[in-house]
């Protein structure tokens, strides 16, 4: 078993252990994966400034995210066919995050379904919402989150169609994968992974097989959000959802400023800077680029987060200093995941803290609260600008 020190280390034991189908469709992009690939390298355009003799004792992370307590300013992302990479995928990243004590998001593509999830934690968990033209079924979908007391509702805006995903058409991308020859053979490669699949009954769509009008399995994903997903989804379908819901309301998608005035206008509580992990529009810059513009128009009206090519805590720590009051975090925990289970979460967690605690302290702060664009260095606003535009 390797020595365990950084994200990339879970990732490459998550490549050896996840069936391809899965790990590829986590680890890849939309068309050619130029937006994929910026979201992790812009972060590296942004240098940090050292500062030396300041106190570094009494550290803390500590933060809010809507009103929810939290031990450091990251959530977990919602993720599809998070049960693909890990058996109960779901379930084990929730009670890591539980016991950490950050937010934790399920996705409407999820395995394990709402009520699985909520029965195996205590913490509210948050649900995000994928509108489809089923409109009985999100009016089920958003009771049942109701039902199950999560702590809000997070609506992505960005997936009305599915963008050009190469590698999930080639590999035929099902849950559970078809016994193909090619799949089985890459299977036979996997033992763990099998061993777990055969010992839990959660192998398909939990919230939606069985739940929505016409679906007894879901052979090919991209065939059934091609025909599902609603490509007509408006902002009076947020202000309809926001009213059915009451409650707090996230919104997931936004890269642009007239964007983000729109979210801040629909009087929901945050938005999060998000190009879907790059697996939406290539093309688009990166999440960090578009989010300095997006801060300055509407920090002061609605929290602003971000997530996007986050792989470890000075990221985090920089996404804050650029106005991200939370981050989100996919393939940084679904590597743990694949990796290790709930412990490889537990341990992505861990490694993210701490480096945003030793990043923070090098940079002269013990409070999150005090950092802000100070501790980068001069120019980095012309140098996310050119990657912005
Ligand atoms: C979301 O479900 C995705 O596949 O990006």
């Amino acid at each position: 078993m390797p020595v365990i020190t950084h994200v990339g280390d879970l990732q490459r034991l998550a490549r050896r252990r996840v069936p391809r189908m899965f790990y590829d469709y986590a680890d890849s992009g939309s068309w050619t994966e130029s937006t994929y690939r910026a979201n992790e390298h812009d972060f590296g355009k942004l240098l940090l400034r050292q500062r030396v003799a300041v106190n570094m004792e009494g550290r803390s992370t500590r933060t809010a995210m809507v009103g929810v307590d939290t031990a450091m300013p990251v959530a977990i992302a919602p993720t599809g066919l998070t049960g693909m990479q890990h058996a109960d995928g779901e379930i084990l990243a929730a009670q890591a995050a539980e016991a950490f004590g950050i937010p934790f998001t399920l996705s409407t593509m999820s395995i394990c379904s709402i009520e699985d999830v909520a029965a195996r934690t205590r913490a509210p968990f948050w649900f995000q919402l994928y509108v489809m033209k089923d409109r009985d079924f999100i009016e089920r979908l958003i009771d049942r989150a109701k039902a199950a007391r999560c702590g809000a509702l997070m609506l992505t805006l960005d997936l009305q169609i599915l963008g050009q995903r190469h590698k999930d058409l080639k590999n035929g991308l099902s849950a559970p994968p078809k016994p193909t020859l090619r799949n089985l053979l890459n299977l036979a490669t996997k033992p763990r992974w099998c061993l777990g699949m055969l010992g839990t009954p959660r192998r398909s769509f939990g919230n939606i097989v069985g739940h929505a009008k016409g679906v007894g399995d879901l052979s090919s994903l991209s065939a059934w959000t091609a025909e599902q997903f609603d490509p007509a989804l408006s902002w009076r379908d947020v202000e309809w959802i926001k009213r059915r819901w009451g409650g707090k309301l996230i919104i997931k998608g936004i890269m642009d400023v007239e964007d983000a005035r729109l979210a801040a206008d629909s009087g929901a509580d945050a938005l999060i800077v998000s190009n879907h992990g790059g697996r939406q529009l290539d093309g688009a810059p990166s999440s960090i680029a578009a989010l300095p513009a997006i801060a300055d128009a509407v920090g002061s009206r609605i929290e602003v987060w971000m997530d996007g090519g986050i792989r470890s805590g000075q990221d985090v720590l920089k996404a804050w200093a650029l106005g991200a009051r939370g981050t989100l975090i996919g393939r940084a925990f679904l590597y743990g995941l694949g990796a290790m289970g709930r412990e490889g979460v537990t341990r992505t967690l861990q490694i993210l803290h701490k480096e945003l605690d030793l990043t923070m302290a090098f940079c002269g702060h013990t409070r999150l609260q005090d950092v802000d664009a100070g501790i980068l260095l001069p120019g980095w606003r012309e140098r996310l600008d050119g990657l912005a535009r």
